[in-house]
């Protein structure tokens, strides 16, 4: 995308009523108003459920229209990607739905303590090499984070096409002993994952299905 076309989707962003882009100094000393206020946010008090790494927000918009009884927040760090799940959540319209910009490392700011029900972490970057693990999504400082503004008993799913982030994630939780509800390293062939892990597809997923990848499904609480 052109830098002309960016600017504009940025300034887009900055009068759209469903796009919070905090400052991070802001974050960092815990002054975030919406922390622990989501709800109020929305105007509705149902159950709150993050998308991480949302980019263009399939997925976000995907499970809003699936499920209106819940509060979707998509969260990245790119403005101009999540403006375009932004400016179609405005334009159909859906009201369940807000994209945060903000980076991850910062998301236990943003949130107060048991706020998140859910999580979804859609095709992260897998990060291998062994100097990138801290900014893999589901290293023990991540899942930490994580821990912190999940309810009890809350879920995590990561849906990815990196054997690599499945099997890391399925083995780091299980030496830690935390529960696994389900496991599949390959959706499309392996029959039995949830509809909307196979009918909600990503930008990025619908790339890795043409060049012949299997897209794995793992769901897990961070408790035993
Ligand atoms: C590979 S893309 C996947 C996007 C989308 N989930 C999909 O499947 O089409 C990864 C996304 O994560 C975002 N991202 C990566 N690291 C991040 C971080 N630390 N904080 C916020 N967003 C991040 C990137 O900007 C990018 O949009």
């Amino acid at each position: 995308m052109g830098s002309k076309n960016k600017l504009r989707r940025f300034a887009e962003n900055e009068g759209f009523t469903n796009v919070d882009q905090p400052d991070r100094d802001i974050l960092l000393k815990n002054d975030f108003p919406h922390a622990g206020k989501w709800n109020a946010f929305f105007g509705k008090d149902q159950p709150l459920v993050l998308e991480l790494g949302c980019g263009k927000g399939e997925y976000t918009l995907g499970l809003a229209r699936r499920y209106p009884d819940r509060n979707f927040i998509g969260v990245d760090i790119k403005g101009a990607r999540l403006w375009r799940g932004a400016k179609t959540a405005l334009e159909e319209p859906l009201e369940n739905v807000v994209f945060l910009r903000t980076h991850i490392e910062l998301i236990d700011k943003a949130f107060a303590q048991g706020e998140v029900s859910e999580i979804w972490i859609t095709f992260p970057d897998p990060q291998i090499k062994f100097k990138r693990t801290k900014h893999r999504m589901t290293n023990p400082e991540f899942l930490e984070r994580y821990r912190r503004i999940l309810k009890p008993g809350g879920r995590l799913h990561l849906k990815t096409d990196s054997e690599f982030m499945h099997g890391y994630t399925l083995g780091l939780l299980q030496g830690m002993g935390l529960k696994i509800h389900y496991s599949n390293h390959d959706i499309y062939r392996n029959e039995g994952a949830p509809e909307e892990v196979t009918e909600i597809q990503t930008f990025y997923e619908k790339q890795y299905l043409e060049e012949g990848k299997p897209i794995t499904y793992l769901s897990f609480s961070l408790e035993s």
